[in-house]
């Protein structure tokens, strides 16, 4: 599956850029191919516009904001966030011709976040009832792109075989690699959710970040994903601790995917600080890294294309559901 290939994927939110990186100045992204310019309005909401202007298709994302308005760096026409000229200076009062105008794309704030659907939305951005919970602390994590296709991370996320190789070193347990069996599998319409309970490996840094003395304990893992490209995983560790992750490989082009990473937690930066929680999950997050940019980046959804292992139900079931939307939008 390439991703540039089906429009259908132009309908879902993705996660596109810290809205604290719109600060300043307007910046550029490539969203499934389509290069966008995005900067903040006046009442300090994103918004997103095709990075070309009408005129002479400069990159409008080299410009400045004026007054919530974008304006293009070469002859300094400006542009409001429906994508609508709101300002030709050459002109001084003459009327500005209507056909002076940008694609602009659907674009709001969650959870920190600017995000974009270049269409018509099938859904909705992926609720998290605990980002509006005042129990948890919200420390975004990641933002970098990575060379694998989106799909190879979610199916990483719900791959409960993995861990006990390829984070050996963090909290896998090789001498187990028997994956649990889930405690239940639910298809949603769009995605699904899967819980089970894995042993694993504690760290000396990571006991410390737990609050917890054990060497080996249960962890509760329930994993959301959220088609196509993001995914939650709860953790609840025995004594209550929840640390929930939030990943998205927002699809730039067919072999990069920008990793949006953030996690919420139920304890205080005197608990555990979120230098020391980024550390770790940074440790995990490179290790899948090295496997996902090795592995092959256009996923087939044919589910002969490659063998798979009972602990593969996850994956499986998602090549089945994005075949069917693929087939169901043409
Ligand atoms: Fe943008 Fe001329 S190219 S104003
Ligand atoms: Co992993």
């Amino acid at each position: 599956m390439l991703v540039t290939q089906h429009s259908v994927l132009q309908r879902f939110w993705y996660p596109v850029m810290p809205i604290a990186h719109l600060q300043d100045n307007p910046q550029p992204f490539q969203l499934l191919g389509q290069r966008i310019a995005l900067w903040l309005d006046e009442e300090g909401m994103p918004r997103a516009v095709r990075d070309r202007c009408c005129h002479r298709t400069a990159q409008l994302s080299m410009g400045e904001v004026i007054d919530g308005n974008l304006r293009c760096p070469y002859h300094g026409w400006a542009f409001d966030g429906t994508g609508a000229c709101v300002d030709v200076p050459q002109l001084l009062d003459q009327p500005i011709p209507k056909t002076y105008r940008l694609d602009a794309f659907a674009c709001t704030e969650r959870y920190g976040y600017a995000w974009v659907c270049l269409g018509e939305p099938l859904t909705d951005i992926p609720d998290i009832p605990e980002a509006n919970d005042s129990q948890f602390r919200r420390i975004h994590q990641f933002y970098e792109p990575w060379n694998c296709a989106g799909l190879r991370l979610m199916e990483n996320s719900f791959d409960n075989a993995h861990p006990q190789f390829v984070h050996a070193n963090t909290f896998g347990i090789q001498q187990e690699p028997v994956p649990p069996i889930p405690d239940s599998f639910e298809e949603l319409e769009f995605g699904l959710r899967l819980r089970y309970n894995l042993p694993v490996f504690n760290i000396d840094t990571q006991k410390t970040n737990l609050g917890m003395t054990e060497e080996r304990t249960m962890r509760i893992s329930e994993g959301t994903w959220f088609m196509p490209f993001a995914r939650t995983l709860k953790i609840t560790y025995p004594h209550g601790l929840i640390h929930l992750i939030f990943t998205a490989a927002t699809p730039m082009s067919d072999r990069t995917s920008q990793i949006v990473q953030f996690c919420l937690r139920n304890d205080t930066e005197a608990d555990a600080t979120a230098e020391s929680i980024i550390a770790f999950d940074r440790r995990v997050t490179l290790e899948d890294k090295e496997i996902l940019e090795g592995s092959e980046f256009d996923v087939s959804l044919s589910i002969s294309a490659e063998q798979h292992m009972m602990s593969d139900k996850p994956s499986v079931v998602m090549r089945r559901k994005l075949a069917a939307l693929l087939k169901a939008h043409g």
